[in-house]
């Protein structure tokens, strides 16, 4: 979703005559797109913050702007711990970027411009910034977002803070940009949402995600959609039915669990238990036996005790996904997880992380080995970054696959190619001639 409101923000600033610049260090402005999910990103832009701020003292630029949750959760801290910085820009208000970096060059000869534009849009009646973004690093895949915030507040997720409450974008706008994205030569969709399976409850008159779906494959001359990510409350076989039957859905379904434990589950405030995942899941694979699931999961959570975090491996084990997040809990103030208590120690978060993470790479291992000799469909995406003999593109399931270049395959094609090779992060694969 950053990566889409980024998008957004360059092309606003390109429409008044802004231009990119290759290197950081080059430009007069930088924009800091940011991350509240967890602390390690914010440190991340606390760093970058420094760095900028060193250059601004020697040479007077660059005009520092934050926009993204942390603006949002941060607001006048931000400017209390870096006076440098010219404006902050919560996610609710990227559509005033353009002007409000207008105002502050203005100004900035005249000192400091310091100024904050914070808050959530509520009324987005009409709101067509982004209409048919344009994915110019990668014009093969584009990001749409179709729902933005949330409502669901799981206790230890700011995105409900800093994001604001459900707005599902009109499907007519959605259609809009699909359709010129196909036109300026994208193959492939992801749609965005933090959880999408309620897209449009919110709009009036209501339309329902798998009838949005509906709408979008309908549209002629593109190849691919996906969607991330969904809520395992919200997730029916209604969709899983429609995903199954549709060439256009590729299968592939990003479902979230979290934790095993229902008591962390129940702390978690997600409203479902383990059993229900499971059942889910198994109901899901009986519709859609090649759908690709993959999950976000949370280890050690306040009050997490080694007995959870076995159901939690448990899960892992049993389900086996094709891949899988695993995020060390990180305390988000504001939230109601941090204000428990009973907070497990770094020693043992990172060691539940580490073996969770060696046991979801040996399965992923495994599915990725069993797949050698079946054929698969690339959609080709360009050279490869650690090896430019190479061609990199992602499979249906939407996994990593490499294979030799090759004349007659570019960029956008998707071709079918054999897999020879199973690897722990990719599969590399052989163009049969
Ligand atoms: N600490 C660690 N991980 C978190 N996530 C969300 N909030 C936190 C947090 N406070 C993870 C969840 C979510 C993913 C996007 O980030 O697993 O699904
Ligand atoms: Fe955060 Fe996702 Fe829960 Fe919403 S559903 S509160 S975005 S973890």
């Amino acid at each position: 979703m950053n990566e889409y409101d980024s998008l957004a923000m360059r092309q606003l600033l390109q429409e008044k005559g802004f231009e990119d610049v290759e290197n950081m260090d080059e430009a007069d402005i930088v924009i800091l797109e940011t991350c509240s999910v967890r602390q390690k990103a914010e440190d991340k832009v606390f760093g970058m913050i420094g760095k900028l701020s060193a250059r601004r003292r020697t040479t007077g630029l660059p005009v520092i702007i934050v926009a993204g949750c942390m603006a949002e959760r941060m607001k006048q801290d931000l400017l209390k711990k870096f006076p440098q910085v010219d404006i902050i820009i919560g996610p609710g208000h990227i559509q005033y970027i353009a002007e409000k970096t207008q105002d502050v060059l203005q100004n900035f000869s005249a000192g400091k411009t310091a100024m904050s534009v914070l808050g959530f849009e509520t009324d987005r009646a009409g709101e067509t910034y982004h209409k048919g973004l344009y994915n110019g690093i990668k014009e093969i895949k584009a990001f749409v977002t179709v729902i933005r915030g949330c409502a669901n507040y799981c206790s230890y997720c700011i995105v409900p803070y800093v994001r604001g409450p459900e707005q599902s974008r009109p499907y007519e706008e959605i259609l809009t940009e699909i359709s010129e994205l196909m036109e300026r030569g994208v193959k492939e969709i992801t749609l965005l949402g933090q959880n999408i399976n309620i897209y449009g409850k919110d709009l009036d008159p209501p339309i329902s995600f798998p009838e949005l779906l509906k709408k979008i494959i309908a549209i002629d001359s593109f190849d691919r959609v996906r969607f991330v990510t969904t809520h395992p409350k919200d997730t029916r076989a209604e969709l899983i039915e429609l995903m199954a039957g549709e060439e256009k859905l590729m299968p592939y379904l990003h479902m979230p669990f979290q934790s095993g434990s229902d008591r962390i589950l129940k702390k978690m405030n997600r409203k479902y238990t383990r059993e229900e995942y499971m059942k889910k899941i198994e109901s899901f694979r009986k519709i859609y036996p090649g759908l690709s699931i993959t999950t976000d999961i949370i280890v050690g959570f306040p009050g997490e005790s080694e007995e959870d975090y076995e159901q939690t491996k448990d899960m892992v084990q049993k389900i086996q996904f094709d891949s899988a997040f695993i995020f060390k809990y990180s305390d988000r103030s504001g939230t109601r997880a941090a204000e428990e208590k009973e907070k497990v120690p770094e020693s043992i978060i990172v060691r539940r992380h580490s073996e969770l993470l060696a046991l979801q790479n040996e399965i992923t291992l495994k599915k990725n080995k069993a797949m050698e000799g079946q054929m698969v469909h690339v959609l080709v995406e360009g050279e490869s970054k650690t090896n430019p003999t190479r061609l990199t593109g992602r499979t249906e399931q939407n996994k990593i696959a490499v294979f030799e270049k090759n004349n007659t395959v570019k960029a956008g094609d998707i071709i079918k190619v054999k897999v020879a090779t199973g690897c722990s992060h990719s599969l590399y694969c052989k163009i049969l001639k």
